[in-house]
């Protein structure tokens, strides 16, 4: 049976911000104390490769400083080749070689790629996409997540590698399906869609009062009636429903899979799955909840890294679970799948690296080792070429690896420190963009502005869920928060009125979360709070002039802010001489309890966004650990266990002089002479508490 009701109920009914079970899983790369803290390693099909080449590949494999291999993901023709007969000699063998080489293993379940003998005999468990087509063998992800008999498909491979791989002492995680994410509309799938509704909204006549069906006639008189879309012209409560049932679904399509694996496996394994960049299918926070350790694929697909945006994904991924994680994949080199596979330039791949260590990783796994004769990948970036022997790429990553093996011991039970929290809401983001008002008006590149100068400025950023302890954090950032429930804004007043200080951008608090609008004016149920409201909002397609303590230009969107207390403090207005929004207020903040809470109501430039973060960083005393750093450079604290670690990387092309703090000390890479090299990565110890 698929758990609609039971996932449900810890999920999100009306709204309640349930409470976030803390995991007993230890905060390193592997629960086994006698295996390496950090993971390095690669993805290796041996299925695809005769057996007397294996051991070269994993000898080849040690001579990179690899200490993990990951396996078996895709394989399931291989091991259940008929229905019901299962071949697992040759895993058997592989896993053996691979720890007779002292390699640590993360098998995969194989669940992404079904065996054309089961769609053949069983074409029901076909996804099905919107238009009514009906997937077909020759790909992966051809499966409907809503299909209980491809479940039982499912539960019973896991189990079966459960049983055999459970306590190899090899073995140290789990890694359930690749990347999920394409939703089906098969039949089952509309049946869990209505059984989805029931137990979210209980009555048909609840349905109907928040999704305000009166308009345009969509009434329901049963939830049979609800048809199943993501996309197109229908109500903005059903579409973002739609993004809670598949956040169900897939949560629950993973357990189905964890619970069966974790029937037989030693508890010190870790059971995860593979996630990917700012992937809309679901909510993450959600997903992760019932998983030890969250795991993703980090890619750089045009080669071109803009090293702060991809560091606000891995301190996303971070946040999922508010522990380290493990990066899965990530290119020796160049992908294959965008229009110019552009590979990285000498250096990066290593500075890549090193930049998820520095933001939580605590594995960094390549993908893959030796392209495939042939399938759809032959062009990626791999540590092999077709002859078997090294590409360019591997004295990098053999450099990179022995790096991290070497600081292994250092970067033990270390986590990144973060002062400042910024909030990221699948919901709002969701929500905006099914109604982006201004098509520019992009969620994720609005987070991601907001983050780049909190970053660069105070060299260390949380991202978190709306309901996660902020407690920790002076300042917390919420760049586009859409959808707030009254939960959530009692919370986050509680965090102001004890001292905090929060931060909302434009759009915030408008819509509940069934995406409706709060009857009263944004930031909706904190408008209170802040003693002001958002009088009128307006798509802009040319830039406005801003005035005030942070000057500048806004443009795409722009808020007028109307105070209703008399304390607001205005910190800029707009100057549009002869427009809505001449001389009305941009920003407005104000001083609650011992902390205070500001509305951000304009897209800001960078220039205006630099100064802005300025501001909150110093009102909420948070300094950086190395001032006045170029912009090119990267600087990453890890601490914990009586330990402080500081990471710098110069993602530039010229070498970079900048002061360290007191008492720092080199440990490896690149710093000679007060100098980080060009594409350089250093490592050194701290003394002493973070001011
Ligand atoms: C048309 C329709 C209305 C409404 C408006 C919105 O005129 O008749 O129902 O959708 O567009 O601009
Ligand atoms: C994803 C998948 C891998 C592979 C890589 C290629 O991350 O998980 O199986 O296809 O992309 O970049």
């Amino acid at each position: 049976m698929i758990m609609i009701a039971a996932v449900l109920a810890s999920t999100m009914s009306a709204g309640a911000a349930a409470p976030r079970s803390p995991t007993a899983f230890p905060q390193r790369a592997t629960a086994f104390a006698d295996k390496p803290a950090i993971a390095v390693g690669v993805s290796w099909y041996p299925e695809q490769w005769p057996e007397d080449r294996w051991d070269k590949d994993l000898a080849m494999m040690k001579a990179t400083g690899f200490n993990t291999v990951r396996m078996a993901e895709f394989a399931w023709s291989r091991m259940e080749p008929e229905e019901g007969r299962f071949d697992f000699a040759w895993l058997d063998r592989a896993i053996a070689a691979a720890r007779a080489h002292g390699m640590m293993v993360v098998l995969g379940t194989p669940t992404a790629a079904p065996p054309a003998w089961l769609t053949q005999k069983y074409p029901d468990v076909l996804r099905v996409d919107e238009d009514g087509t009906r997937a077909g063998h020759g790909a992966r992800r051809q499966f409907s997540f809503a299909s209980q008999r491809y479940r039982d498909f499912c539960r019973q491979i896991a189990t079966e590698m459960a049983k055999r791989y459970g306590h190899n002492p090899a073995v140290v995680g789990w890694q359930i399906d690749n990347e999920v994410g394409p939703p089906s509309f098969d039949a089952e799938s509309v049946g869990a869609w209505h059984a989805f509704l029931k137990a979210r909204y209980g009555t048909i006549d609840e349905l109907n009062r928040r999704w305000a069906t009166q308009y345009w006639s969509q009434y329901y008189n049963d939830f049979d009636q609800v048809p199943l879309h993501a996309t197109g012209q229908q109500n903005p409560a059903l579409l973002l429903d739609f993004k809670h049932f598949t956040t169900v679904m897939w949560t629950d399509y993973i357990q189905n899979e964890a619970t069966a694996l974790r029937q037989a496996i030693d508890p010190r394994m870790f059971v995860t799955t593979n996630t990917m960049f700012w992937n809309a299918g679901f909510d993450h926070f959600r997903m992760h909840r019932d998983l030890d350790i969250a795991a993703w694929d980090n890619y750089i697909p045009d080669g071109r890294p803009d090293w702060v945006a991809n560091g606000a994904n891995h301190d996303l991924v971070r946040g999922y679970k508010q522990r380290n994680f493990w990066l899965m994949e990530t290119q020796p080199g160049r992908v294959d799948w965008v229009p110019v596979n552009r590979a990285l330039d000498p250096g990066q791949v290593r500075e890549m690296a090193w930049q998820a260590i520095g933001h939580g990783a605590d594995a960094v796994l390549y993908w893959q080792w030796r392209p495939a004769a042939n399938g759809q990948e032959t062009y990626h970036g791999a540590i092999l070429g077709q002859d078997g022997e090294f590409n360019p790429i591997q004295p990098e990553i053999a450099r990179t690896a022995a790096e991290l093996n070497k600081a292994a011991p250092l970067l033990a039970d270390t986590q990144p420190i973060a002062r400042v929290a910024m909030l990221f809401s699948y919901d709002s983001r969701w929500a905006i963009d099914l109604q982006r008002h201004n098509r520019d008006f992009d969620p994720v590149k609005a987070f991601t502005e907001f983050y780049r100068p909190l970053r660069t400025q105070s060299q260390g950023v949380a991202i978190l869920p709306v309901d996660a302890d902020l407690s920790r954090y002076p300042l917390v950032v919420a760049p586009d928060l859409n959808v707030l429930t009254a939960n959530e804004a009692q919370a986050l007043a509680r965090y102001v009125r004890a001292g905090g200080h929060l931060v909302l951008g434009p759009r915030s608090g408008m819509k509940d979360d069934a995406n409706a609008l709060w009857p009263q004016r944004q930031p909706g149920p904190l408008a209170d709070l802040l003693g002001a409201t958002v009088e009128q909002y307006y798509a802009l397609d040319q830039s406005v002039e801003i005035t005030g303590s942070v000057a500048g230009k806004a443009a795409i969107w722009a808020e007028t802010l109307a105070p209703t207390a008399s304390d607001v403090r205005t910190l800029a207005s707009y100057r549009d001489t002869g427009g809505w929004l001449d001389g009305k207020p941009a920003i407005v903040s104000r001083n609650v309890g011992r902390g205070s809470i500001t509305y951000v109501g304009a897209w800001l430039d960078t220039a205006a966004m630099a100064k802005l973060a300025a501001m909150l960083l110093a009102d909420a005393k948070i300094t950086p650990i190395v001032d006045g750093a170029d912009p090119d450079i990267e600087i990453a604290e890890r601490g914990g266990a009586g330990k402080r670690l500081l990471i710098a990387i110069n993602h530039g092309k010229v070498a970079q002089s900048f002061v360290l703090p007191a008492g720092a000390v080199p440990v490896s890479g690149d710093w000679a002479d007060g100098r980080l090299a060009a594409h350089g990565v250093a490592l050194f110890t701290l003394r002493g508490d973070r001011k």
